[in-house]
């Protein structure tokens, strides 16, 4: 086990890991690896939404203590072992893995991969939680590639077992080695998948969310008859336009774009009603609205009409 002592702290490094933003996913992935004995350093720009993450990891704790899966004093422990920071620098610094969890945007992404590059030990392992975008595209920004790898977290992360791990062009077996230990010792379970457009999860499941939404722009049926007839019928937890709204319409429609240009193939252009949505700024429940309306502290409604074909 290395450790490294700082003024203030002796680190276990192999027991310490960076979380690069505080959004949803972000702090889904702090929250288990913390809950797990893991220090986490999680870092943002905002203080608002570290301070928001915070509440929102506090919040969730709370409803595994309710439920009894964990005790208030495992759901104390888990907080402590998180710690805020407003810069990547000093949240990297001892890091045996760095997590980057930042919005869905190549550019912002490949330019914190630079960062990490000279910020992050050299041996640390590089990982991102993108959920479209190429491993080796952005490995292309670390001076030894093999280290970084994709760990795809699925939403809400305290919740859902699976990790899909993406083995870039050049990620190196002791890396994934080092992943899949990590996934199991998080109680996940990993799924090694390549380095292609949308991986396996997203070149999968967005097809039929985009199918959905285009059998509604096309009239065949109602948003709550779309996602009933996938509820009931195929036991999903979700129909695909309510999954959509909790993914988010933006996220779902960049995802379509890789695809789309990845493979060349019309069969992943994203239908134009999802396309106008976005633009509309219905992004789903981020929003407020997306195929259905979330009013705070009340059921979501269907926003959008359905009209029978006359
Ligand atoms: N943290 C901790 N626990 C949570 C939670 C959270 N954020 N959200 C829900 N839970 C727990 C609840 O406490 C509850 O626990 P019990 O089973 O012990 O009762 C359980 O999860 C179910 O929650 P609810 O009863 O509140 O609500 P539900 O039964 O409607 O389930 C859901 C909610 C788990 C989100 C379920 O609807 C579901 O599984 N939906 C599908 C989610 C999915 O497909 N996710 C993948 C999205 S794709 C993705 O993430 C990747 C990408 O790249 C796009």
């Amino acid at each position: 086990m290395s450790t490294v002592q700082t003024n203030k702290v002796l680190y276990n490094m192999s027991k310490t890991i960076a979380v690069l933003g505080a959004g949803t996913m972000g702090n889904g992935i702090a929250h288990v690896f913390a809950m797990h004995g893991y220090t986490v350093h999680l870092a943002d720009l905002s203080a608002r939404q570290l301070q928001k993450a915070m509440s929102v990891i506090s919040h969730n704790l709370d409803r595994m203590v309710r439920k009894e899966r964990i005790t208030s004093d495992d759901k104390v422990r888990a907080l402590v072992n998180i710690h805020t920071f407003e810069k990547v620098a000093p949240a990297v610094e001892h890091a045996y893995l760095v997590i980057e969890a930042i919005t869905e945007n190549e550019q912002l992404k490949t330019n914190i991969f630079k960062d990490l590059n000279q910020m992050a030990p050299e041996r640390a392992i590089l990982a991102s939680n993108t959920s479209s975008i190429s491993i080796t595209r952005l490995a292309r920004e670390v001076t030894f590639p093999e280290r970084v790898i994709g760990m795809h977290f699925m939403n809400p992360v305290p919740v859902m077992k699976l990790v899909e791990v993406i083995r870039g062009y050049q990620t190196s077996d002791e890396v994934a080695d080092q992943v899949l230990d990590l996934c199991a010792d998080i109680e996940k379970i990993a799924v090694e998948v390549n380095d292609y457009p949308g991986f396996i999860s997203n070149r999968i499941l967005m097809p039929m969310i985009n199918e959905a939404i285009y059998a509604l722009f096309e009239g065949v049926s109602t948003v709550d008859a779309i996602d009933d007839i996938m509820k009931l019928g195929m036991a999903h937890p979700m129909g695909p336009l309510e999954l959509a709204d909790f993914i988010g319409l933006d996220v779902c429609l960049s995802i379509l774009d890789v695809l789309y240009e990845g493979f060349g193939n019309p069969k992943y252009a994203p239908c134009p009603l999802l396309v106008n949505m976005v633009t509309a700024g219905k992004n789903g429940r981020k929003s407020g609205e997306g195929f259905y309306t979330y009013p705070p502290d009340e059921e979501p409604y269907v926003s959008i009409q359905f009209n029978r074909p006359g």
